[in-house]
């Protein structure tokens, strides 16, 4: 894909005009939204939607969030808007959450992958509100990774990943929230989180007044219908693989290492509690900060770090148990299946 930067503030309008001119057309734009870069295309043109699936590698049975740049854009795609979307995009839009509900006619099946459901938000970046705005259409777009492989929150992962495609980059810099947004299925009268992410569990309680259903573990939803097919599946996932270490616990931490170069791997560790290792040599050690926030936001770049350095496995020490951490706890345990 080609890069194309925009001042992530302020971009400029001859570039969103050109990106969404290409979009009309049926193209790929890959943009940045505060999460992490979605590959963008006309959600209401099938062979451009085809084109997304292409690139990605993407199983047809995984459907694609659609983005808009205000709410009214949002209801024009779906066929309800019940209490429970009008409160949460009133909180939580512009920003990363999803919106699951009825979709429209206009918007062919590809997009919901068959599904009768479709999600939908209104990210709070200023390049993706403007090229939403200058292209005047819904804009599907997954991550802009392939199928199964780690997140971009950066144009360079964009650029890498997707090297054989073809299409634009807009190159807005890193993500700021940097984890994916949480999807919530508002078709039935008590919500349904499908996948934790950039808004937490608590913060829609408290907007929705009620407590929200959880979506049963993947071993219970093996043989159900998969209501969020994309939530299941190992994913999020680095090369190397991904062995958990405990928590706050050099000793564990080093033990664990050193069983791995003992066996002959080239290790990678992410850490946010020890800071301290006292590895030499090929040991490549990334320390992330202490808090949810701040750890996710750097969790995808540590791990494309590792990525295309010549390690062969990665020791991540696991994140604390709060609700605060479910979004990172998630990619972190889906990563590592
Ligand atoms: O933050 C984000 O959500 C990013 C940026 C680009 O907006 N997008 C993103 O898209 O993460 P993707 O395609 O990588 O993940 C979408 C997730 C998948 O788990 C998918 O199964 C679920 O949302 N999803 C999308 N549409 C759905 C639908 N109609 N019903 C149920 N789940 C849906
Ligand atoms: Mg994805």
């Amino acid at each position: 894909m080609r890069l194309s930067p925009v001042d992530p503030t302020n971009p400029d309008p001859a570039v969103i005009a050109a990106a969404a001119a290409e979009l009309r057309a049926g193209g790929l734009v890959a943009f940045p939204t505060e999460t992490v870069y979605g590959l963008g295309a006309n959600a209401l043109d099938a062979d451009a939607v085809a084109r997304i699936y292409a690139a990605k590698g993407r199983p047809s049975y995984n459907p694609v969030i659609v983005h808009v740049p205000h709410t009214d854009a949002a209801r024009s795609v779906v066929t309800t808007w019940p209490a429970t979307a009008a409160a949460l995009s009133a909180a939580f839009w512009p920003g990363p959450l999803t919106i699951v509900l009825p979709k429209s006619a206009d918007v062919p099946d590809s997009v919901s992958a068959g599904l009768p459901l479709i999600g939908v938000r209104v990210p709070a970046h200023p390049v993706a509100l403007a090229l939403l705005r200058a292209a005047q259409i819904p804009v599907a777009a997954p991550s802009a990774n392939k199928s199964n492989q780690l997140s971009p929150t950066s144009a360079e992962h964009v650029a890498r990943a997707l090297a054989d495609v073809e299409g634009l980059i807009l190159d807005g810099g890193p993500c700021t929230v940097g984890i994916e947004s949480t999807v919530v299925d508002l078709s039935t009268d008590v919500p349904t989180l499908l996948r934790p992410g950039g808004v937490s569990v608590a913060a829609l309680e408290s907007v929705l007044g009620i407590r929200m259903l959880l979506q049963g573990p993947p071993a219970e939803a093996a043989d159900a219908p998969r209501r969020s097919p994309g939530a299941l599946d190992r994913h999020y996932a680095p090369h190397a693989p991904i062995r958990m270490a405990p928590l706050g616990d050099p000793l564990a931490l080093a033990t664990t290492i050193d069983a791995l170069r003992a066996d002959g791997a080239v290790i990678g560790v992410i850490t946010h509690t020890v800071f301290d290792l006292p590895f030499r040599g090929d040991v490549v050690v990334r320390v992330l900060p202490p808090y949810a926030e701040g750890y996710a936001s750097q969790l995808f770049a540590a791990l494309h770090e590792l990525d295309v350095t010549p390690v062969t496995a990665i020791v991540v020490e696991a994140v604390p148990d709060f609700a605060i951490w479910d979004a990172v706890r998630d990619r972190l345990r889906r990563a590592a299946t």
